[in-house]
């Protein structure tokens, strides 16, 4: 049952020149598609759950979902992601409810204060056995609870609001975090960028030299891929000047720049919109959900297994599992009892 922290897929990732995917889940259709482009693909990997998805599944019923994905395909390497968690008492519920990995996402607050909330959280998650990711600097797009900027105003503004690497080196040394979520250009969502993407590479190059060994995430990476959003648009949707991060892009943070941990919601959203889309528009009598919901899972399977190539982390399953054997098979303590 390689049910694991993200400990022995970072250590890997950290110089082989792949990245685990985080996928968002929220319901049943999404961890099926998930877990199998995975199965499909050998692939290690993240299953992320943020507080609207808590919310909106009933954590009792997603986690069950979850638990029966895992035992489905216990080959596979899988950590268990809190995505953006906000306070120390979610985190603590989180642990409670089996995550393996918690993100405690203070970059909204001042420094100091996201210090403080950081360190206290990683006190919390690693007495429990539970790895932390935290962030610092500033995504653009729509975030719970964080008014978001528009491509437009946080482009112009994008100085200000990336991670500052003298800063990170403070930060990773005062918190004790396993893994910084790092802001260089991207955002939430399906509007990035107005114009072309543009990324601080340089600023990833920076962090990796000022915190050397500590893995590094990108949020906000799905790519929007153009053909998804020309079929939504086709079938009756309205998303015009929708724009992600190139596909060559994200390869690129994760081979040339030693990215850990990319994460992906908006792609599968787009997948499953699509192909809902398609199925009301062209057979307008189907009212059976297992016929619209039925394709759309297949559609997210292929762009998960898609992303799995992106990332080159297909075929790095077996790795993974070595590696977690040699660390002695590590577990939250949730699970030990
Ligand atoms: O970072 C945001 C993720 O896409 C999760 O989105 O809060 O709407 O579930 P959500
Ligand atoms: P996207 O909106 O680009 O898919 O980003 C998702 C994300 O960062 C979840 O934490
Ligand atoms: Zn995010």
């Amino acid at each position: 049952m390689p049910l694991m922290t993200t400990k022995p897929m970072f250590d890997l990732a950290y110089d082989g020149g792949f990245a685990i995917g985080a996928f968002n889940v929220n319901n049943m259709e999404l961890a099926q598609a998930i877990i199998e482009a995975c199965a499909k693909e050998q692939s290690p990997l993240i299953l992320q759950i943020s507080k609207g998805a808590r919310k909106y599944a009933n954590i009792r019923y997603l986690k069950h979902i979850i638990d029966a994905a895992v035992e489905d395909h216990p080959e596979l390497p899988i950590a268990i992601h809190c995505d953006h968690g906000d306070t120390l008492d979610l985190i603590q519920q989180c642990i409670k409810d089996g995550y393996t990995s918690v993100m405690i996402d203070g970059s909204h607050h001042p420094y100091e204060q996201n210090v403080k909330e950081t360190a206290d959280v990683v006190k919390a998650a690693h007495a429990a056995g539970v790895v932390v990711e935290a962030e610092l600097g500033q995504l653009g797009g729509i975030e719970e609870h964080v008014v978001g900027l528009s491509a437009a105003d946080y482009e112009k503004n994008l100085a200000k609001f990336l991670t500052d690497p003298v800063q990170a080196a403070d930060f990773a040394k005062r918190t004790g975090i396993d893994s910084l979520a790092v802001a260089i250009g991207t955002s939430h969502g399906a509007y990035k960028f107005s114009k072309e993407s543009k990324l601080a590479f340089d600023v990833v190059e920076k962090i990796m030299k000022t915190c050397p060994g500590l893995p590094l995430v990108m949020h906000g990476s799905s790519s929007v891929p153009q053909e998804f959003i020309d079929l939504v648009n086709k079938y009756g949707g309205k998303m015009p000047n929708a724009k992600g991060v190139p596909e060559e892009q994200i390869h690129m943070a994760v081979t040339k720049y030693g990215v850990c941990k990319v994460n992906i919601d908006t792609d599968l959203r787009l997948a499953m919109t699509a192909k809902i889309r398609e199925v009301f528009a062209t057979k307008p009598a189907e009212f059976d959900p297992r016929n619209y919901l039925g394709p759309a899972r297949e559609a997210i399977t292929s762009m998960v297994q898609r992303k799995l190539h992106v990332l080159n982390s297909a075929g790095k399953m077996e790795a993974v599992n070595k590696r977690w054997e040699q660390l002695g098979r590590p577990l939250p303590t949730f699970y030990k009892k």
